[in-house]
């Protein structure tokens, strides 16, 4: 293909939306993936990759619009790695979701039962996230409206924001996400002033010196209270300074029910830290799923999408159908909330949970919650199914309900629910292409009885479901 070479500049005719989120286009058949359009848009590129079964290009003018475009809401859209379709139409966005959930799952060797249901459509929006995470930068990316006024002299030695789309060395101020509230966004401004004020550096990740890392802002939307985390490194003079912090949000800051710092003395950028202490407030905030309460604190999994996540733990109920005499384990349960919303009608409920915080969150929420029949477990699955003597882990559970990461289970752990055998599984997932791979397995015992998509996600190209299989 001539046409097609690294450098090569071409107008294309957007096809489709491909799983990840990319565009996709055919030149005489031959593929190529364009990071940012949108279908029926007119485009030109430049090719940038060529492999021997499709380019990669990047898209230089749109030349004509999309009939499904909108106007994006938020002032960073289209440099920020974040909201890729926030200027496709949403019923648009949940048709496309729906089309990746079959294609991951149209190779399953036993194929599905029923249909794919229709994507339940997230409660609201915008302003849906209870978390966002912030990353402090020192080499301050600009926009180019930024860059291009010679009247203002930017400090580019320090940046609170969200990573350039592609670029995860390259962070640019945030002042307007529109995925999570206003108030977040004040604390982000109140926290970058006090960090720039500081005089002292943010963390560098080639030189892996310097303190400020990352914030993260949690917000209940049923109750309203804030939990701000502050994560540095471990660097002369972090304590004095987060304290600064924390003193500019309590005068300056939005509302606020919680402050924790924590310090990461590792190299991974993850918003993670350790020796964490509480400046004021009790470390957590309190959430609520339908009748349910839930504390979350600062390290634990928690739905970041609150008001669809009532709707998919009702999905959950009405897929695991239970009657009240059923044992069941919640595999990757987080802080509880699965467990918890299916205790009322269960005998007995088993959690499973890597993380000892979310754990002990989960024992704090069966309690605030008046519920007896819930037990928990810390530790790897994987280690903990196939270790755990079988009088601990008590009877053999009815209903397992797994809820893991993006992963998917390890594979032991797929072993080890095909060895338990339980009359139902309940999957739930974020990832449609490691939920085909686990079906993949269990397929073989299990009938898949029925898909149930939510977006819980709204302007990513990210999609959660709920299946039910029923043994063979
Ligand atoms: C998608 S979240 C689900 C949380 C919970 N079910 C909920 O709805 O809030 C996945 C959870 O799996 C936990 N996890 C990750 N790897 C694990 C492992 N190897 N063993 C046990 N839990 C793990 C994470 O800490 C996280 O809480």
């Amino acid at each position: 293909m001539e046409l097609l070479r690294k450098g090569s500049e071409l107008e294309l005719r957007v096809e489709q939306l491909v799983f990840g989120g990319r565009a996709l286009s055919r030149l005489d058949g031959f593929v190529v993936l364009m990071d940012r359009a949108l279908p029926g848009q007119k485009v030109q590129v430049r090719v940038v990759k060529k492999k021997s079964n499709y380019a990669e290009a990047q898209v230089m003018r749109i030349l004509e619009p999309s009939p499904y475009q909108v106007l994006p809401a938020c002032a960073h859209f289209g440099m920020c790695g974040g909201c890729l379709w926030q200027d496709l139409d949403y019923a648009q966005q949940l048709a496309w979701k729906h089309r990746h959930v079959s294609e991951c799952l149209s190779h399953l060797p036993d194929g599905l039962q029923g249909p794919i249901e229709e994507v339940t459509p997230s409660p609201v929006i915008y302003g849906y996230r209870n978390k966002m995470e912030f990353t402090f930068s020192a080499r301050r990316w600009l926009s180019s409206d930024e860059t291009a006024r010679a009247d203002v002299a930017y400090d580019r030695s320090c940046a609170l924001g969200l990573h350039v789309r592609g670029r995860f060395d390259r962070v640019f101020d945030v002042h307007d996400c529109r995925l999570e509230s206003p108030e977040a966004m004040a604390v982000v401004d109140v926290v970058r002033r006090g960090a720039r004020e500081s005089g002292l550096p943010p963390y560098d990740i080639r030189t892996h010196q310097g303190l400020w890392r990352f914030v993260v802002v949690r917000e209940a939307k049923r109750t309203g209270q804030r939990l701000v985390h502050l994560i540095t490194a471990d660097a002369p003079g972090a304590d004095r300074a987060v304290e600064r912090i924390a003193r500019m949000l309590e005068d300056q800051g939005p509302p606020l029910t919680t402050f924790v710092h924590s310090i990461n003395r590792t190299r991974a950028q993850v918003a993670q830290g350790e020796d964490s202490r509480v400046l004021w407030g009790a470390g957590g905030i309190e959430e609520r799923i339908g009748p349910l309460r839930f504390r979350i604190s600062a390290h634990s999994f928690f739905q970041t999408n609150t008001l669809g996540a009532e709707r998919l733990y009702e999905a959950i109920r009405e897929s695991a159908g239970l009657t009240g005499a059923e044992t069941v384990w919640d595999l990757y349960c987080g802080t509880g909330s699965i467990a918890l919303s299916l205790a009322s009608q269960a005998r007995k409920v088993t959690g499973f949970e890597l993380v000892e915080e979310a754990v002990a969150d989960a024992y704090r929420n069966a309690a605030l919650n008046g519920v007896e029949n819930c037990r928990f477990f810390a530790g790897d699955l994987k280690e903990v199914l196939r270790h755990t003597p079988r009088d601990i882990l008590g009877e053999p559970p009815d209903v397992i309900v797994t809820d893991p990461p993006r992963s998917g289970m390890h594979p032991k752990v797929v072993k080890a629910l095909l060895e338990l055998a339980p009359r139902r599984i309940v999957m739930v997932s974020c990832n449609p292409s490691t939920l085909a791979r686990d079906l993949g397995v269990l397929a073989n015992s299990y009938i898949i009885c029925s898909v149930l998509p939510f977006d819980l996600f709204p302007h990513t190209p990210h999609i959660e479901c709920v299946v039910r299989l029923d043994r063979k």
